[in-house]
C-alpha cells in the first residue's frame, strides 16, 4: 500500500480515503458540534456548525454575523443620513441622468453592440405562473431564439418606463442643470433603492440564434447586448470547467444562457454606505425572481446557482472583484 521514500512515508490518496477520512470528519463533527465549543477561537476553519453551537460563547463569528452585527446599529451612525442626505442635490440629478449617457458611451466604446428584437408580450396569468415556477436544471440544448432571450432581458431588467426627477411645483431648491436629461430617468422591469440599478447582467452565451457565443453585457436603456469577448474552444471549455462546482445535477453543456449578477459597489454604496450591499443582493434576487417567472411563463428552464467560483469567474468575465463583485447566477436553458 504505502511506498517509502527517504525515510518518509507516502500514502496513496485511495488509502486516506478509505482508512482515514471517515474518522476525522468524525472527530471534525464531534468537535463543531460541541455546545458551545472551546475551541472555535482557535480553530483556523470556522465550519458552520462551529459558529452556530459557540455564538453565546466565542469572539469568531461568521463573516456575514460581523456584517450584520457592524452595518445599521444606531442612528447615531451617520453613514447612512449623510450619503442619503448628501444624495439631493446636483452630483445625484447628474448621476441618475448620467445613467444613460454611460450607456451610450458603453454602446459607442470598444465592442460590438447587438440591437435585441422587440420583446414578446406575454400575458400569461401571474398566478398559474408563480405556482408553477420550478428549479428546472434538465435542458435539451436546442437553440435558444434570439426573441425569447430579448423578452427574458426585458422582463428581467428591461427599462419599463420613466420616473420625473423635478419635483412637481418646480421648486427652486431643486436644481435643473444635470449631466444629462434632466427631466427623467428610467426605470426598470425590478425595483432597485434610489432607481441606482448597482447590478448589471453579464451573460455567458452558447447557442442562442445569431449570437457568436461569448461574453455579453446587458444595455437596459437601449435593449441591448454589447459583446465582451467572443468564445474560441479553449475559452468555451474554461466556462465549462467552471461549470463543474455548479452541482451533479446540472450539464453546463446544455446551458443557452448563464446570467451572471455584478455588483458595481459605488453606484449604490455612495448613496446607502454599508446598506448598498445588502440593497445589491435583493435587488440581484428580484431581477432573478422576474427571470424564473418569464421563463415559466415562456415555457424556458431555469435555475439559480449558488456553486460557483467568484475569483475565478470574475477573472473569466473581465470583472476586476474590487469595486465589481459576482453575487449572484441564474442558468437558463431550452425545455
Ligand atoms: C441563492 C440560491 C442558490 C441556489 N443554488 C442552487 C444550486 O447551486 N444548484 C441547484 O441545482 N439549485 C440551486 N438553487 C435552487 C434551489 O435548489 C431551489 O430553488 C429549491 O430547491 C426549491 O425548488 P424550486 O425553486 O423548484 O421551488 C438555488 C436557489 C437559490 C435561491
Amino acid at each position: 500500500m504505502a511506498s517509502e521514500q527517504s525515510g518518509r512515508t507516502e500514502l496513496p490518496l485511495q488509502y486516506y480515503l478509505e482508512n482515514e477520512y471517515q474518522s476525522l470528519i468524525e472527530i471534525f463533527h464531534w468537535v463543531a458540534n460541541l455546545a458551545g465549543s472551546v475551541y472555535t477561537d482557535t480553530t483556523a476553519v470556522v465550519s458552520p456548525e462551529a459558529a452556530y453551537a459557540a455564538a453565546p460563547l466565542s469572539d469568531t463569528h461568521l463573516l456575514s454575523q460581523e456584517f450584520l452585527l457592524n452595518y445599521k446599529h444606531s442612528s447615531l451612525d451617520l453613514t447612512l443620513p449623510l450619503g442619503v442626505g448628501g444624495y439631493f442635490d446636483f452630483p445625484a440629478r447628474s448621476s441618475l441622468s448620467l445613467r444613460h449617457l454611460r450607456e451610450q458611451e458603453e454602446k459607442a466604446g470598444r465592442g460590438h453592440i447587438v440591437e435585441l428584437p422587440p420583446y414578446q408580450n406575454v400575458n400569461a396569468s401571474l398566478g398559474v405562473t408563480i405556482r408553477a415556477r420550478r428549479s428546472l436544471r434538465t435542458f435539451t440544448g436546442k437553440t435558444m431564439p434570439l426573441r425569447t432571450l430579448s423578452t427574458l432581458l426585458f422582463y428581467a431588467n428591461g427599462v419599463t418606463g420613466d420616473i420625473a426627477l423635478v419635483s412637481e411645483d418646480n421648486d427652486p431648491q431643486w436644481p435643473t442643470y444635470s449631466l444629462g436629461p434632466t427631466e427623467a430617468a428610467k426605470t426598470r422591469a425590478a425595483s432597485s433603492g434610489g432607481g441606482l440599478n448597482p447590478i448589471s447582467l453579464y451573460l455567458v452565451v452558447r447557442d442562442v440564434q445569431t449570437l457568436d457565443d461569448g461574453i455579453y453585457v446587458y444595455l437596459p436603456v437601449e435593449h441591448s447586448l454589447k459583446r465582451l469577448a467572443t468564445f474560441d474552444d479553449e475559452a468555451r471549455n474554461r466556462h465549462l470547467a467552471l461549470g463543474v462546482s455548479w452541482g451533479p445535477n446540472l450539464d453546463p453543456a446544455t446551458v443557452n444562457v448563464t446570467v451572471y449578477y455584478v455588483y458595481s459597489v459605488y453606484e449604490n454604496s455612495r448613496k446607502y454606505g454599508d446598506l448598498g450591499l445588502p440593497f445589491a443582493v435583493v435587488e440581484a434576487g428580484e431581477i432573478a425572481a422576474h427571470l424564473h417567472l418569464i421563463s415559466t411563463a415562456t415555457k424556458v428552464g431555469s435555475s439559480d446557482i449558488g456553486g460557483w467560483e467568484k475569483v475565478q469567474t470574475e477573472r473569466f468575465l473581465g470583472v476586476d472583484g474590487l469595486s465589481r463583485h459576482l453575487v449572484h447566477a441564474t442558468v437558463i436553458g431550452m425545455l
